[in-house]
């Protein structure tokens, strides 16, 4: 049965709606926001106020682009949560209006699931798949994750953050070193041009598969605090090692903990998602160690890293094919594990 599917993101600060045909996308329209910069960090009231204005504009624009009426659709997924909850309002409240109005299925899902089922996101019939059971490291400004996917709507946290995620160690220790938010894609371009090994930060000692970034966090206060008493222009001085030796160590714990989990789950298939998965660093060691292990990598376009509603779609597409619709009862929820 052939089906065209709507998806729209908006857990965070992006509004995004895109059209797949029969699982290929047709179109993927994303409205970031950058009223946040402003403040450091997402004020969730105002990522709300710009979801309203945003919403129509970006679904229509999404049909536009893929060629499709909204009475040709089969079905609306939206993401349910984890997010920010007056965000997840938006979509949700959006996504329930046009199912009534076009008298369509509904479908919930969930946004760690869409990240790490982003690898199915086809734009040609031939495009490659990731083969189940697979493992993916799903590192965003939110999350920090290992992943084991059994199926598409089974998904096992294998280790997760105890504190920060790797997108806040980025973020935040960027923030101290003066630069514009969100820090993390800054860090990178920086770090490009840095000596990794020039200063030594603090990496955790915590048994098992779970992730911590707020000793790594401190250690780097310390350093910057304990420097510019020594020189004022110790910073400016030393961005780029800074930048270069910050990316190491969070890439170094990152790949750690990875690389324990698939002693213990030997897949593979290893694939990397969220915003942190844009990072040069990340990208290379990913691919570097599934060489090195003969195992296949799966590293996502860029476009596909943040938040979109390509990855809500395809989530979605799966959901279709088995008839698991959602319930118009079923509210927004901010916090979940996957
Ligand atoms: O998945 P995402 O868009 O949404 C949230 O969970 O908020 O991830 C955003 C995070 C931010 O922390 C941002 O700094 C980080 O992804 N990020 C990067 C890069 N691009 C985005 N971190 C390091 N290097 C990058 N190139």
């Amino acid at each position: 049965m052939s089906s065209i599917i709507l998806g729209i993101e908006s857990s965070c600060d992006d509004t995004s709606a895109a059209v797949i045909k029969d699982g290929i996308l047709l179109s993927n329209v994303i409205a970031s926001q950058k009223v946040h910069e402003n403040y450091g960090g997402v004020v969730p009231e105002l990522a709300s106020r710009a979801h309203q204005e945003n919403i129509v504009p970006v679904v229509a624009e999404a049909l536009k682009e893929a060629g499709v009426s909204k009475d040709e659709l089969s079905a609306i997924a939206f993401t349910r949560g984890p997010g920010l909850l007056g965000s997840l309002l938006v979509g949700t409240s959006f996504a329930k209006g046009m199912s009534i109005g076009l008298q369509i299925p509904l479908i919930d899902v969930n946004h760690l699931h869409a990240h790490v089922l982003s690898h199915f996101i086809r734009k040609n019939p031939e495009d490659e798949v990731p083969e189940f059971p697979f493992i993916c490291l799903l590192v965003s400004g939110g999350n920090s994750q290992i992943v084991l996917a059994k199926s598409p709507g089974e998904m096992e946290i294998l280790g997760k953050t105890i504190d920060d995620a790797a997108g806040e160690a980025f973020d935040k220790c960027a923030k101290v070193m003066g630069l514009p938010y969100p820090g993390g894609p800054h860090i990178d371009r920086l770090a490009a041009t840095g000596d990794p090994n020039k200063f030594k930060f603090h990496k955790p000692k915590i048994s098992g598969l779970d992730y911590s970034f707020s000793g790594l966090k401190t250690s780097f206060l310390y350093a910057l605090r304990d420097n510019l008493k020594e020189n004022p222009e110790f910073i400016e001085e030393n961005r780029e090692d800074l930048a270069a030796s910050l990316q190491k160590t969070i890439i170094d714990i990152l790949m750690e903990k990875l690389s324990k989990a698939l002693k213990d789950y030997p897949v593979k298939h290893l694939a990397i998602g969220g915003g942190v998965s844009a990072n040069s660093g990340v990208r290379n060691r990913i691919a570097e160690f599934c060489r090195s292990k003969r195992i296949k990598a799966w590293i996502p376009e860029r476009i596909f890293t943040t938040d979109n509603a390509a990855m809500v779609a395809t989530a979605g597409y799966f959901k279709f094919l088995e008839g698991n619709f959602c319930d118009l009862s079923k509210p927004p929820y901010s916090r979940v594990t996957i």
